[in-house]
């Protein structure tokens, strides 16, 4: 099969929905997550986010990139961070792919997507933003810090993970969790989901001895 090769001005030069869906393939796989906010009069909003990202364990840190406010189309997951400083992220399996999708549409501020999109809210006493009921991962975030980005107008949340909630066989003695147990997806690019397998597990690398499975 012959390689094909784009540079930055093919890029350039790309129908703009083309582009994006090429360069939100590069990443690879991406994380599939729910984000659950609400207002400061307890509007609910449910949006699909594929941008998350570890940043650090001791805090528990975890941040996400959302899209800047073109003017054509609100943030609403932006402003209830910004108004009630708590989201929730929520894992969902590929039965419930389709409606995890439909979160993307640009519903108007009044209309939950919890509704629209036939999702359950979840409300847990120790977090100010609605989970997604019947999620098999659900994690509370407090946020930390917000950061517009120069570079795009984009911006990063960093949250405080406060509490999370998963089923009991879930977690590995050393502390990881079965992600595949809980038939959680994955996303390629902005529209295919998949769920993977249990794969292949390692113990941590060291210089001295081969690699060992777990
Ligand atoms: C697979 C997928 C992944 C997405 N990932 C992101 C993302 O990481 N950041 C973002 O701002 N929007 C992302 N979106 C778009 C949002 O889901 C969409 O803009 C949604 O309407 C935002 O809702 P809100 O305005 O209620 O916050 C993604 C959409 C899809 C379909």
């Amino acid at each position: 099969m012959a390689d094909s090769c784009l540079t930055l001005d093919d890029l350039e030069a790309m129908d703009n929905e083309a582009r994006a869906r090429l360069i939100n393939c590069l990443p690879g796989y991406k994380s599939a997550m729910l984000v659950g906010t609400c207002d400061a009069d307890r509007l609910t909003n449910l949006a699909i986010i594929s941008s998350h990202f570890h940043l650090g364990s001791r805090p528990p840190l975890l941040a996400m990139i959302l899209r800047p406010d073109t003017g054509r189309s609100e943030r609403h997951t932006l402003s209830n961070i910004l108004e009630t400083e708590s989201w929730t992220l929520n894992a969902f399996t590929l039965a419930d792919a389709a409606q995890a999708h439909q979160t993307s549409a640009p519903y108007p501020k009044t209309q939950s997507e919890f509704d629209a999109c036939g999702f359950n809210e979840d409300w847990k006493s120790n977090c100010p933003a609605p989970f997604v009921s019947g999620s098999p991962l659900q994690v509370a975030c407090a946020l930390r810090e917000h950061r517009r980005l120069d570079i795009n107008g984009t911006h990063m949340v960093i949250g405080e993970v406060t509490t999370l909630h998963y089923p009991e066989d879930a977690l590995r003695p050393d502390g990881a969790l079965l992600l595949h147990s809980m038939g959680a997806v994955a996303i390629s690019g902005l529209d295919t989901y998949t769920q993977p397998d249990a794969g292949v597990s390692f113990r941590a690398a060291s210089v001295d001895t081969p690699t060992t499975p777990l």
